[in-house]
Parts: structure tokens; C-alpha cells; sequence
């Protein structure tokens, strides 16, 4: 029988490029528009059909979690929690999870990360079925040398990945999205600190390319994904929310209705949040949606 996959929220980090706005607050629980900014990558898991689901963060901001999210089940998943004591790195979250994954497959997400395009689900869903080997998604921008980033010869065969290169090979930053299989906590384990003091998780890719076990999968140019990690970009994110979700009235990475989609929860569930949230467009929203009044919204 295949292996159920996990998942691992990634919001640890002091948010440093981003003060004075995270000095009191973790930047995974600021605003991206409606919503704190962790219910983006925690519906990517849920649109991918990942119920159990592991956040890690710096141990002062657990609680704060906690009672953002509690232990999921409003959403019809299973949330756990676990601390990094110190920002060691994106890798790090493999062996910190480990007996969260329990020798499963699991998916790593990056708590600032926001993805959106029209074929998203099926693109997860159809990741989540493979179960040997490493996927991520190269994705088209401006400026790699933020990223880690993918080279490619003329046939579209990898070539290289480096993180935050000075010469960029090519434009394809590789996002914050990982599928593994379960040697990821192995490969993680035999890594060493890079220059800037962390388990890099190109590092890690670079070990699934090493035994030709990486899929780098493109995401086309109609799709949309922000690292929220500046001011700007943070900002960027938050219009964009905007200007789609008013445009459509729909509403992007609502957990409830992702859960109530996926029979995760019951309309009675669904409407119990509605009511919490009535006096915003949030909760409005939700009760649409129980009422059957927002159609094909599972995007
Ligand atoms: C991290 C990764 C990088 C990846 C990026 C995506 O960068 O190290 O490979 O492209 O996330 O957001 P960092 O946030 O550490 O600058």
C-alpha cells in the first residue's frame, strides 16, 4: 500500500528583512490581505489531499499558532506542532519532523510562500502521487539571485541547482514547495552548514539530483507566486489577494471550504465558522459556500 504523505508547514524565522513589523509579531501570522498569512502554504497542503499536518516554529510563537489553528480539526485535518529553537535552516525541518513523518512521504511548504494559478490542485494532486523520488516547481522570475535556481540544457535535463547564485545559470527560481520520499530525513541528516550558517534545503535537492531522483516540475507563466519575505513583496501579495478575490468573489485559501470540498467536514461544521466570522466577508463568504451558492470555487 503507498505511503500516506505528510505535511510540514515551515514559519520559523525573525522575519528580520521585514522590520519593524515583526519585532512583536511572527511574520507568518501578519495580514496578506483577509487573512493571517500561514493559511496560503497550510490550503496548498490541503488542495495536494494532505490531512496530517506539522507547523514549526520559534518555541515563543507556538502558542500564538495554537490559537490561530488549534489542532485543525475545523478544517477537517490533524495539526500538530514543533519547535525550532533557532533558524538553522529550511532542511532543518525534515529532522525536526521526524517522527512526524514516521517513515511516510512528506511535502514541505514554506510558511511565506503564496501560490496561485487555475491548474493548482491538479498539479498537487498529481505530485502527491508520486511516490519515489523528489518533485519541486521551478518558476520563471525577475531576480534569481534571491533564490536557489535551476539550470537546464537545450533538452530541459537538470543540470544544476545553487542557492542565491551571484551569476544565475538561468530565470527559474525554485519556490518553496517540496515533495520527498522518506530518505528527505536521511538526506537531511547528512548535511552540513553552508556559509550562512544554515542546512540548506538546495542542499538537500542537490542530493536527490546527485542520484537522479529530482523532478523539477515548470509552472507556466499564468501562474502566480509570491516569497513574502520583503515589504514589497509582502505588499505585492496582499493587492493581488485583493484585486483577484474582489474581481471573482471568491475567496483564496478559505480552509473551511477547502475542508468542506475535500468531505472533510459537514455543512453543519462549515456554518458553525460562518457564524464566527459573520461580521466579515470571510465568514459571508463561508456561508455561500454552505448554501451552495459558490460554484466550482475549489481553486
Ligand atoms: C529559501 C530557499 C530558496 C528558495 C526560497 C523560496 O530562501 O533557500 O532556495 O528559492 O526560500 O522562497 P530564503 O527564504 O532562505 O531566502
Amino acid at each position: 500500500m503507498p505511503s500516506k504523505r505528510k505535511g510540514i508547514v515551515l514559519a520559523g524565522g525573525y522575519g528580520t528583512r521585514l522590520y519593524p513589523l515583526t519585532v512583536a509579531i511572527n511574520k507568518q501570522l501578519l495580514p496578506v490581505y483577509d487573512k493571517p498569512m500561514i493559511y496560503y502554504p497550510i490550503s496548498v497542503l490541503m488542495l495536494a489531499g494532505i490531512r496530517e499536518i506539522l507547523i514549526i516554529a520559534l518555541p515563543g510563537d507556538i502558542p500564538k499558532y495554537k490559537n490561530l489553528l488549534g489542532d485543525g480539526s475545523q478544517y477537517g485535518i490533524n495539526i500538530s506542532y514543533a519547535e525550532q529553537k533557532y533558524p538553522n535552516g529550511l532542511a532543518e525541518a525534515l529532522i525536526i519532523g521526524e517522527d512526524f513523518i514516521a517513515g511516510d512521504s512528506v511535502a514541505l511548504v514554506l510558511g511565506d510562500n503564496i501560490f496561485y494559478g487555475n491548474d493548482l490542485q491538479n498539479i498537487l494532486k498529481s505530485t502527491n502521487q508520486k511516490q519515489e523520488g523528489a518533485t519541486v516547481f521551478g518558476y520563471y522570475v525577475e531576480k534569481p539571485q534571491r533564490f536557489g535556481v535551476v539550470e537546464f540544457d537545450e533538452k530541459g535535463k537538470v543540470l544544476s541547482i545553487t542557492e542565491k547564485p551571484k551569476n544565475p545559470k538561468s530565470n527559474y527560481a525554485i519556490i518553496g514547495l517540496y515533495f520527498y520520499d522518506n530518505k528527505a530525513v536521511e538526506y537531511a541528516k547528512s548535511l552540513n552548514f553552508s556559509n550562512r550558517g544554515e542546512l540548506e534545503i538546495t542542499d538537500l535537492n542537490k542530493k536527490y539530483l546527485d542520484k537522479g531522483e529530482l523532478d523539477v516540475k515548470l509552472l507556466g507563466r499564468g501562474f502566480s507566486w509570491f516569497d513574502t519575505g520583503t515589504i514589497d513583496a509582502l505588499s505585492d501579495a496582499s493587492e493581488f489577494i485583493r484585486i483577484i478575490q474582489k474581481r471573482q468573489s471568491m475567496i483564496i485559501s478559505a480552509l473551511e471550504e477547502i475542508g468542506y470540498n475535500n468531505n472533510w467536514i459537514t455543512k453543519e461544521e462549515l456554518l458553525k465558522a460562518a457564524k464566527k466570522y459573520i461580521k466579515t466577508p470571510y465568514g459571508k463568504y463561508l456561508e455561500k459556500v454552505a448554501h451552495g451558492d459558490i460554484i466550482n470555487s475549489q481553486f
